[in-house]
């Protein structure tokens, strides 16, 4: 049994904790697209844990993990990340696998990305300085690029790397005026990831096509979400890979047909991160009540998330375009306290009635949420174990979101803990 986990909204949807639950079902889990731009947090008792780069399912000491061909690794966060999790007592020794063929964000990347976005004032799209555009770039633009199999010999990586600061100082000197970056320094950085990073690095195709011949259940974590897709979301407020499930077969060399089931991960309200469209946007009280009730602030840059109600046109998109089967749908216990909950189930666009959502962003802009206004509860969810424990309007708001979504929801989250999810 092969699942592919995947964020419907603009990411943060919970989808670390949904990974680490079915991670123990799990045999080997796999990171396909994306970079350290991901904050995927996992709960467990007391401890927290905030993964950029590696799987969800990393703390599960069992696990195969995979970082596929088309994730961009920041080497220094990585490291970062292997060393946090051993301190801790968790040891990815012998059980970390790095596409040879994945893309290498490096310095000069992060700071191409800052000055960009600096560079464009109002119109930055609010990226998180990541280097995760500029990298990708570099990728599709070949010249200049850096894998992790370069890495194996540093002598020829050195004459690259060489080559590359040439040309981005000439750059981020004539466009930003920017101090140039010091070519020395980055190669010495790159031999210390080298030695960290090479003995990891393999063909993570043959490693996954191996495993599923030979039987293992494979769990594909998605990052970021469907609408933040470079091709079929908000662009340009996007982030620069395909982060809906369309990006699962290209991302790691594994058929769509060869996974046996679209898990879609969305929040029982919305959020979003940086800068673009967002029509249920509640920029007043309520949304500031699910800013502080349900700790809205960014994993990766701490950064206030905008929120607002659930959009059931964008998520319904994102189950078409992913051909997703099933919901996990998190944070209800969030809503507790709010007298009144707006479902969107259409937009008014143009004075007609649209229910498929327009990702091309003139469009969206002109679209007005059509909302149902549903009775809230006061009660404290955080307790809960089964879904009849809900209250009863509690359960009416979860069975209207699967009728407008038209999939069933799985599981149920009403708390940050593995503990805290209901299984429908
Ligand atoms: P991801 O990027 O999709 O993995 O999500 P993030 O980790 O960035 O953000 C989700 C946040 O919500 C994290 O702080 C989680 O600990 C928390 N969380 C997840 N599920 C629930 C839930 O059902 N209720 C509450 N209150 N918090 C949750
Ligand atoms: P997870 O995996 C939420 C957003 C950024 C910005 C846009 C482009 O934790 O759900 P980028 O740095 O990728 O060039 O930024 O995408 N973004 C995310 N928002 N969750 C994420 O990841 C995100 N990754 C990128 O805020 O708007
Ligand atoms: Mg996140």
């Amino acid at each position: 049994m092969n699942t592919c986990v995947i964020g419907l909204q603009w990411g943060d949807e919970g989808k670390g904790k949904v990974v680490d639950i079915l991670a123990e079902r799990s045999e080997v889990v796999v990171r396909y697209g994306g970079g350290a731009n991901a904050g995927h947090t996992v709960v467990i008792g007391d401890s927290r844990f905030a993964l950029h780069l590696l799987p969800s399912g990393a703390i599960r000491e069992g696990t195969l993990c995979v970082i596929a061909n088309a994730v961009v690794v920041d080497p220094e966060v990585l490291i970062k990340e292997i060393d946090g999790l051993a301190e801790r007592g968790i040891t990815l020794a012998g059980r970390l696998f790095i596409s040879e063929n994945a893309h290498v964000v490096l310095d000069y990347h992060k700071r191409e990305d800052q000055l960009r976005e600096e560079s464009l004032g109002k119109a930055k799209i609010g990226t998180t300085i990541r280097g995760i555009g500029p990298c990708y770039a570099d990728k599709v633009g070949r010249s200049y690029a850096v894998r992790m199999s370069d890495f194996r010999d540093l002598t020829v990586l050195a004459e690259k790397l060489r080559t590359i600061l040439t040309y981005k100082n000439k750059l981020f000197g004539a466009l930003y005026g920017a101090e140039p970056m010091n070519v020395d320094t980055v190669i010495e950085n790159c031999r210390r990831y080298a030695q960290r990073l090479v003995p990891c690095t393999t063909d993570t195709t043959e490693l996954l096509h191996t495993a599923i011949d030979g039987g293992k259940s494979v769990l594909f974590e998605g990052a970021q979400g469907s609408l933040l897709d470079l091709d079929h979301g908000t662009f340009p407020y996007v982030t620069s890979s395909n982060s809906s499930s369309l990006g699962l077969p290209s991302g790691c060399g594994v058929p769509a047909k060869m996974v046996n089931k679209y898990i879609g991960v969305a929040k029982a309200y919305t959020t979003r991160v940086g800068a673009g469209p967002f029509p249920t946007e509640q920029d007043n009280d309520i949304g500031e009540y699910i800013r502080v009730k349900g700790h809205e602030y960014g994993t990766t840059t701490g950064r206030p998330r905008r929120c607002g109600w659930f959009d059931g046109v964008a998520a319904a998109y994102s189950v078409r375009i992913g051909s997703v089967d099933a919901l996990a749908l998190m944070h209800l216990d969030t809503l507790t306290g709010i007298k009144q909950l707006n479902l969107c189930r259409a937009y008014e666009i143009d004075g007609q009635e649209k229910t498929f959502f327009p990702a091309n962003i003139d469009r969206l802009a002109r679209a007005k949420p059509i909302y149902e206004t549903l009775p809230g509860w006061d009660e404290d969810l955080s307790e809960a174990t089964s879904f009849a424990e809900l209250p009863a309007v509690a359960q009416a708001y979860v069975q209207r979101i699967e009728q407008i979504v038209g999939r069933p929801i799985e599981m149920i989250g009403v708390g940050p803990k593995r503990s805290q999810t209901i299984m429908k």
